[in-house]
C-alpha cells in the first residue's frame, strides 16, 4: 500500500519584508542578497505557527474533497512551535475538528516535510492509518538574530501541507538521513536546564544564549551542495527510474545557487526544477509543501506524473522522495 497525495494547500502571511527593508535593519544590500540567494522578499507572520498550518490544511483538505473527520494521522514538521506542548498537529486538530485524528510533530528542520510525509507513508504501509495530513509550518522569524546580516536576510515565515491516502501509487521511494557529528553547524539553543540537582552556575544547556539561529553558512552550502544529488540518485535507484522519468525536482529553497548547483550536478535543466526562493525566502519545513502547491494550483502537475523532492537542514539532515502524482 502506497501513500498518494490527494490534495495541497499553502499559507504565506500576507507582510513582506523586502531587501531593501533589511538595508536598513542591517549592513546589507539589495544586491548582495540577491546575488548571493537569490532571495528579493520574505514574509512575515503575525500569527503563530499553529494558526499558518491550520490555514494550509484546511486548503489541503479542500482540495482533496475530504472533511476533516476522515483524517485519523495528523503530522506537523516544524523547528519553531508555538508551545512546547501540546504539539503543533494538536492544536491543528482542534483548528480543524479532525478529532478522530492521531497528533504528532516531528522535529527534522528543514527536512521536516518530507520526514513527516515518509512516516505517513510508513503509517499508511503498515494499516496504521489511512489518511493523513502532512504539514510543513514555520515562523522562524521568531528565531531569527534580527541584527546579524548572515543570517537574518535568509529566512521567511509559511506553512504548506499535503493531504494523503492509502493507494495502489503513490510515494515510490524513500531516502533519508542524518549525520548528528556535525549538528553543531545550524543550532538554536532551547531552554537551559534549572532544577534543584543543578548547581547555580553550572546549568545544562548554553545558559545564557539567546534562542535564534546560528549557522555556518559555508559548511551548509558545501554539505547541501554535495547531499542534494546523492540523495535523489539514491531515492531514484530505489524506485528503478533514472532522471529522465521525473517531471519536476522539488528543492528545498534555501539559496537558488544551491538549485542550480543540484540540477547541474544530476544533469537535469532548470526548466524541472521549480524556484519560489525569491518571494519566500527560506521557510524550512514549509518550503517544499508551499512549493508542491504553488505548482499544483498552477495546473503543473498531471495525475501520472513522477515527481523527486529532496530537502537538507538542520541536524544534520537530508531526505528524499520519488512519487507518482
Ligand atoms: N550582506 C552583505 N555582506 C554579507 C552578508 C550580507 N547579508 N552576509 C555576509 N556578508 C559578507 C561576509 O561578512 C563576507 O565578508 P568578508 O569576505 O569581508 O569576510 C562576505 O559577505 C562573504 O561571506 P560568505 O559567508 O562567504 O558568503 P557566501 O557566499 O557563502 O553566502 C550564505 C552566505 C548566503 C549564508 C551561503 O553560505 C548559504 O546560503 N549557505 C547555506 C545556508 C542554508 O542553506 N541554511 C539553511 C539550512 S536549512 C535549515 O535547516 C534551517
Amino acid at each position: 500500500m502506497k501513500a498518494r497525495i490527494l490534495g495541497t494547500g499553502s499559507c504565506l502571511p500576507e507582510h513582506r519584508l523586502t531587501n531593501e527593508d533589511l538595508a536598513g535593519l542591517v549592513d546589507t544590500s539589495d544586491a548582495w542578497i540577491r546575488e548571493r540567494t537569490g532571495i528579493e522578499e520574505r514574509r512575515l507572520s503575525r500569527r503563530g505557527t499553529a494558526w499558518l498550518a491550520s490555514r494550509a490544511a484546511e486548503a489541503a483538505l479542500a482540495d482533496a474533497g475530504l472533511e476533516a473527520a476522515q483524517l485519523d494521522l495528523i503530522l506537523v514538521g516544524t523547528m519553531t512551535p508555538d508551545e512546547f506542548c501540546p504539539s503543533t498537529a494538536c492544536r491543528v486538530q482542534e483548528a480543524l475538528g479532525a478529532s478522530q485524528a492521531v497528533c504528532l510533530d516531528v522535529g527534522a528542520a528543514c527536512s521536516g516535510f518530507l520526514y513527516a510525509l515518509a512516516t505517513a507513508q510508513a503509517y499508511l504501509a503498515a494499516g496504521m492509518a489511512r489518511t493523513a495530513l502532512v504539514v510543513g509550518a514555520e515562523t522562524l522569524s521568531r528565531i531569527v538574530d534580527w541584527t546579524d546580516r548572515s543570517t537574518c536576510i535568509l529566512f521567511g515565515d509559511g506553512a504548506g501541507a499535503a493531504v494523503v491516502q492509502a493507494d495502489e501509487t503513490g510515494i515510490l521511494s524513500v531516502d533519508l538521513g542524518c549525520d548528528g557529528s556535525r549538528g553543531s553547524a545550524l543550532t538554536c539553543p532551547g531552554v537551559p536546564l534549572r532544577n534543584p540537582a543543578v548547581s547555580q552556575g553550572q546549568e545544562a544547556g548554553r545558559d545564557g544564549e539567546p534562542s535564534v539561529l546560528r549557522m555556518d553558512g559555508r559548511a551548509i552550502f558545501q554539505f547541501a551542495v554535495r547531499t542534494v544529488p546523492g540523495t535523489v540518485r539514491r531515492a531514484l535507484e530505489k524506485a528503478s527510474l533514472t532522471e529522465a522519468d521525473i517531471s519536476w525536482f522539488l528543492f528545498h529553497q534555501a539559496n537558488r545557487r544551491i538549485l542550480t548547483a543540484a540540477a547541474r550536478s544530476l544533469g537535469i535543466p532548470m526548466e524541472k526544477v521549480p524556484v519560489n526562493i525569491g518571494q519566500t525566502g527560506n521557510t524550512a519545513a514549509a518550503s517544499l509543501p508551499v512549493l508542491l502547491d504553488q505548482l499544483n494550483r498552477a495546473g503543473k502537475l498531471r495525475r501520472g506524473d513522477r515527481l523527486a523532492l529532496a530537502g537538507f537542514g538542520a541536524g544534520l539532515s537530508w531526505g528524499s522522495v520519488v512519487l507518482e502524482w
